[in-house]
């Protein structure tokens, strides 16, 4: 992939790549635009094997070495009408902070487009971060209509 820092490769995760999940799981804080939050913690083996096999689930990370820099996950939305089969969200990604502003995140969109391109999917729709809006911009996004709303249950 152009325009990468030297070393550093994208590749996409299977279910046999669950210890690597579950090792960023466990620091993916230093990937949040607040790294003094709480990290999302690891799944069970069999939970994180079943989350990677899902067909649905889309999980690519930037790796230097073994060490993970960057990752970028989306699901697979099947659409109920007529044109392309189905549509993306991109519902997280992040980069390093020790390893931002090198392209690392830009190279993870281009593997999530030629993912697409590849698929016949056409559009990808990302619930943005205002910290992250000027990246997605610069990546080719725009602002479409309305409010993205969230209800949570307790
Ligand atoms: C948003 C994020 C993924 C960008 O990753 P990155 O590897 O730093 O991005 P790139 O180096 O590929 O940036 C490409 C271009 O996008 C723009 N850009 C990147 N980060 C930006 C930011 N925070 N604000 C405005 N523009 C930004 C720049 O124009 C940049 O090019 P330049 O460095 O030559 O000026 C990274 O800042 C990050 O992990 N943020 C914290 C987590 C987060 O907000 N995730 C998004 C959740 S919706």
């Amino acid at each position: 992939m152009t325009g990468l820092p030297a070393g550093v490769a994208i590749r996409r995760l299977g279910p046999e790549d669950v210890e690597l999940f579950n090792t960023l799981s466990e620091a993916d804080n230093l990937f949040d635009e607040d790294p003094s939050v709480a990290p999302s913690g690891a799944l069970t083996p069999d939970g994180a094997r079943d989350f990677l096999a899902d067909p649905s689930v889309l999980f690519w990370v930037a790796e230097y070495g073994s060490l993970t820099v960057g990752f970028l996950h989306c699901i697979v939305q099947r659409r109920r009408t007529a044109g392309p089969w189905a549509e993306i969200l991109l519902m997280e990604m992040g980069v390093h902070l020790d390893w931002r502003r090198q392209g690392i995140g830009s190279a993870l969109v281009s593997a999530m487009e030629f993912w697409m391109a590849g698929s016949d999917v056409l559009e990808v729709w990302v619930p943005a971060n205002t910290y992250a809006v000027g990246f997605y911009l610069k990546s080719g996004f725009i602002a479409d209509e309305g409010s993205i709303l969230v209800k949570q249950l307790h």
